[in-house]
């Protein structure tokens, strides 16, 4: 089967931990070029080391890792400390690891990454976190679109925030990032709250990951125990946004969607941050697939089952 060529973004956090889980997991399907930082869950430096200890501690030795954009494009930056702990990764410590940082010019190694794909080779770009690093790639490095397939991001809904009443938090992240990437014209499938909030293990789940002997079942089970309290209170399933992503790469028929133009709120006003997605009829063109429906069970066994591959 031919693989499809990723590359990851992200800002580990736990739910970005649990989305290259999968990813490591799924590289019968999946060929990883790269994985780059962003700030967004913690600072630059704690996230970026999050990344290279993930990375190493899911056997994806081989696998660059790079520091991409320490700040939003205009935002001052904020981190989610209080959601994903003071490490960004809840209660769960990562053995430290020798694998070096393969660039502390992140975007510019992306760019180099993909113009050196093969001819005809092309490349799905897979963001988790705010889209600094993709907003800049496009802009700065405009000859690398034709070599992108399309984008699967997690971040945005189409039916309120988590962050603010309107707005989740990627995007709130970083607004004129995430307007630049969603007006881009490529095409893309919006992973968003509408998908994820429904996206996740039962309470019974994370306790049996928790009591594996199993390094990264155990690992998983105690960043998601966390999690569940900080992020997913007053809803049946410990919520795993970020790793929609790679299940719908691997597993699209889980998912169902519907096809939309979308916008994003860059005033300073109370709607800041939020994705406007308009799926009249008469909206065109409308590139952006906003997932709202999954398939829980389907779900739940995929996750279960790549986890305990590892
Ligand atoms: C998103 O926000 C972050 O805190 C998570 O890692 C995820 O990417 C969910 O709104
Ligand atoms: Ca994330």
């Amino acid at each position: 089967m031919k693989k499809t060529t990723i590359w990851i973004d992200c800002d580990p956090g736990i739910d970005d931990a649990v989305a290259l889980a999968m990813a490591a997991a799924s590289r019968d399907q999946l060929r990883i070029l790269g994985i780059s930082s962003v700030a967004g869950n913690q600072v630059s430096d704690r996230v970026t080391e999050n990344a290279r200890r993930l990375a190493a501690f899911y056997g994806m030795e081989d696998v660059p890792v790079v520091r991409g954009a320490r700040e939003p494009l205009l935002k001052v930056p904020e981190t989610a400390a209080s959601v994903h702990g003071e490490s960004g990764l809840g209660n769960c410590r990562l053995p430290d690891t020798d694998k070096p940082l393969a660039s502390e010019n992140g975007v510019a190694y992306m760019a180099q990454a993909i113009e050196a794909l093969p001819e005809g080779e092309t490349l799905t770009l897979v963001p988790v976190g705010p889209l600094t690093n993709i907003a800049l790639l496009l802009k700065v490095f405009p000859q690398v679109r034709a070599k992108i397939e399309r984008i699967v991001l997690m971040g945005g809904s189409a039916s309120g925030g988590n962050h603010s009443a309107s707005a989740e938090f990627n995007i709130w992240a970083d607004p004129e990032a995430a307007q630049i990437v969603f007006q881009s014209g490529l095409p893309i499938v919006m992973c968003g709250l509408d998908v994820t909030h429904q996206s996740g293990l039962y309470p019974e789940q994370v306790e049996a990951l928790l009591r594996s002997e199993k390094p990264v079942e155990h690992a998983v089970g105690e960043m998601l125990s966390f999690y569940a309290d900080t992020s997913s209170r007053g809803r049946t399933v410990a919520c795993i946004h970020d790793a929609v992503t790679i299940l719908y790469l691997t597993n699209p028929e889980l998912f169902g969607g519907e096809w939309a133009s979308v916008q994003v709120d860059c005033t300073n006003d109370i709607n800041r941050g939020m994705t406007v997605c308009d799926r009249r009829a008469k909206t065109s063109p409308k590139p952006v697939l906003v997932l709202n429906q999954v398939d829980l069970p389907g779900f739940q066994k995929v996750m279960l089952e790549k986890l305990a591959s590892i």
